[in-house]
């Protein structure tokens, strides 16, 4: 299966089948961590036809995603001899293909990257739309750029060894696609489990497609883009309120849906029966759909740190009915807080 990327300076393909050969006539670096590389650096660098290849390790874990691997990973290219023409290829999850797509944007002003993700979270959403960047002591993906890859390839074979968590975590991302944009495919995953192996191909497809049209909409995040956030204003309170230790991303995305569904359902945007099968799909893959909140007052205040929230306004995507959105700058605090405060 291939997915065309068509964007207005830039077009590429996601590959979502088994891992052909990769020609290359340059010298590349695979950038990946011993996570990953034990699993399948072999198996890559197998398919890889190239001048010359070198591999950069960097240390597994979202508190390297920072200005010192990417320091690690510059000297590395400048030892090795690296130039204009030479390609990266980033092996492994949504840390590895962020923080490598950042150093293809910055290195000698830009070289191209080519992303091989392997986390399921990595192959619906991080590998594709070109969101490069990098977090320092300000916050997340704070730093970065706008830098497209050359060619991403999904093998769905690599996900066979991710951990059960890391797996739904994913599963999140797939969910929140499907109620923002496809009713039919929400009902397909009603339906159908993504253990199967054909069912989790068609399910990439399908999100890289729903992300190949939004992004081909609005590459840098001005308009449409935005949706893609759904679940995520309060999913990134709950992930500073616990410190990004108690959840991982795509499980504080889960329980994000299912407060900004009942945000929708209060705002008589979405059903109860809504509410409730989307809830009981999260589940269904033993995603959290509930935090427990301390205090509401400080939970609202926390919506002002996110990077998104713009001139005091805390914009929310919310549903409108599955498979439809809606994009709301204009909820006051006292409908947000009634819905916060069942949390409490
Ligand atoms: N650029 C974007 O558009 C975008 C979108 C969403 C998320 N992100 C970013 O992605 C990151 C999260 O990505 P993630 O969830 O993939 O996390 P991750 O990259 O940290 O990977 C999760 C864990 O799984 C391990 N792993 C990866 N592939 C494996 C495999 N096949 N088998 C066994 N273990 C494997 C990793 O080593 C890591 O320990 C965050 O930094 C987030 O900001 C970016």
């Amino acid at each position: 299966m291939k997915v065309n990327i068509n964007l207005d300076k830039k077009s590429y393909i996601v590959h979502i089948d088994e891992l052909k050969k990769i020609e290359l006539k340059t010298k590349v670096a695979v950038v990946t961590n011993p996570t990953v590389s034990a699993f399948h650096l072999k198996t890559l660098l197998s398919k890889i036809d190239a001048l010359e290849c070198i591999v950069i390790t960097v240390p597994d874990g979202e508190e390297y995603k920072n200005f010192d691997t990417v320091n690690y990973i510059l000297e590395e290219c400048f030892t090795n001899r690296l130039d204009r023409k030479s390609i990266l290829i980033a092996l492994g999850g949504g840390v590895i293909g962020d923080m490598t797509g950042f150093v293809a944007s910055i290195y000698q002003r830009g070289i191209e990257f080519i992303q091989v993700p392997t986390t399921l979270l990595a192959q619906v959403d991080a590998s594709v739309g070109g969101k490069t960047g990098i977090n320092n002591k300000f916050g997340k993906n704070l730093v970065g750029a706008f830098w497209q890859p050359k060619t991403v390839y999904c093998e769905t074979k690599f996900l066979k060894t991710l951990p059960k968590r890391e797996f739904s975590a994913g599963v999140a991302e797939i969910i929140k696609m499907a109620v923002t944009f496809d009713k039919e495919f929400f009902e397909w995953l009603e339906n159908n489990s993504l253990h199967v192996e054909e069912n989790l191909q068609i399910a990439i497809e399908k999100c890289v497609k729903i992300k190949a049209n939004v992004v081909s909409k609005d590459e840098l995040e001005e308009g449409i883009r935005a949706v893609l956030n759904y679940g995520h204003t309060f999913c990134h309170v709950i992930e500073n309120e616990t410190k990004y230790t108690k959840y991982l991303h795509g499980e504080a995305v889960s329980i994000g849906i299912v407060m900004a569904n009942l945000l929708a359902n209060k705002l008589g945007l979405f059903s109860e029966k809504e509410c409730q099968k989307v809830k009981m799909l999260l589940e269904k893959y033993d995603l959290p759909t509930y935090y427990k909140i301390n205090s509401v007052e400080s939970f609202y205040e926390a919506f002002f740190l996110d990077k998104k929230s713009f001139n005091k306004k805390i914009k929310f995507i919310l549903p409108k009915g599955i498979g439809n959105f809606s994009i709301r700058n204009d909820i006051d605090k006292k409908t947000v807080c009634n819905v916060l405060s069942r949390f409490l």
